[in-house]
């Protein structure tokens, strides 16, 4: 899908985004977003910010945190929950494959629920890679096609009508894309049928070589 049509999707849908995907949100990521939460550290990047779910869950001793987002209204969303952290927020409308920043500017690179909807997922996670400083910490939360062939099938099905409606793909298989754009995986968590996935990974040293995949 064009990237302006997903910016729209998403600024249409700003001011209902949490209210729409509040309760199905809470039964499938229990305390995945706390769990994500607990693994940022220092100075951050969240990208695809979205309305800031993730922000109630930042450890009170992060020392800075950049939020960007395709969507400039799901970035208004977000800095209403942002004036809630004690530490500097500053959030950008960016694309996540295009990241603004110089190599190495954060020690921890987070994402969540956006390498599904995103144009090249292994674009966004070079990107990300850059962007983190060596030895730093990327930190996904990320729905993928289950590895149990009913649950896959049934993603497959649900596919057109999830895209249509939000720009997502629910058969990405965005472990893998980690792994072979070259991150080390320190831990990978899995709720439902390993469709949610919450994995911390150490990005490849050299970006650049990583960058000719
Ligand atoms: C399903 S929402 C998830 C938001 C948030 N990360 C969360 O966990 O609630 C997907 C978000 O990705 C953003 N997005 C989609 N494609 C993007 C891109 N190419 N660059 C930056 N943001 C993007 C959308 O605007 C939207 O806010």
């Amino acid at each position: 899908m064009e990237i302006r049509r997903v910016r729209a999707i998403y600024d249409a849908r700003a001011r209902s985004y949490d209210r729409t995907v509040g309760f199905g949100e809470r039964l499938l990521l229990g305390a995945f977003r706390r769990a994500f939460g607990a693994e940022l550290r220092g100075n951050i990047l969240e990208v695809a910010i979205g309305s800031g779910l993730n922000l109630p869950f930042y450890p009170p001793s992060v020392d800075r945190v950049v939020g960007i987002d395709l969507s400039r209204r799901m970035l208004v969303e977000a800095s209403s929950r942002a004036n809630h952290l004690r530490c500097p927020v500053v959030l950008a409308q960016m694309e996540a494959d295009r990241l603004a920043f110089p190599d190495g500017s954060f020690d921890t690179v987070a994402i969540s629920l956006a390498l599904c909807t995103v144009p090249d997922p292994a674009a966004t996670l070079r990107e990300m890679a850059r962007v983190c400083r060596p030895g730093g910490r990327v930190v996904l939360l990320e729905h993928v096609r289950s590895p149990v062939w009913p649950i896959a099938a049934l993603q497959r099905l649900l596919t057109p009508l999830q895209e249509r409606a939000l720009g997502c793909h629910l058969t990405r298989e965005t472990v893998e894309t980690v792994r072979n754009a070259g991150f080390a995986i320190e831990t990978d968590r899995q709720r439902v049928f390993g469709v949610f996935r919450l994995v911390v990974a150490r990005p490849p040293l050299d970006t650049r070589g990583a960058m000719q995949m």
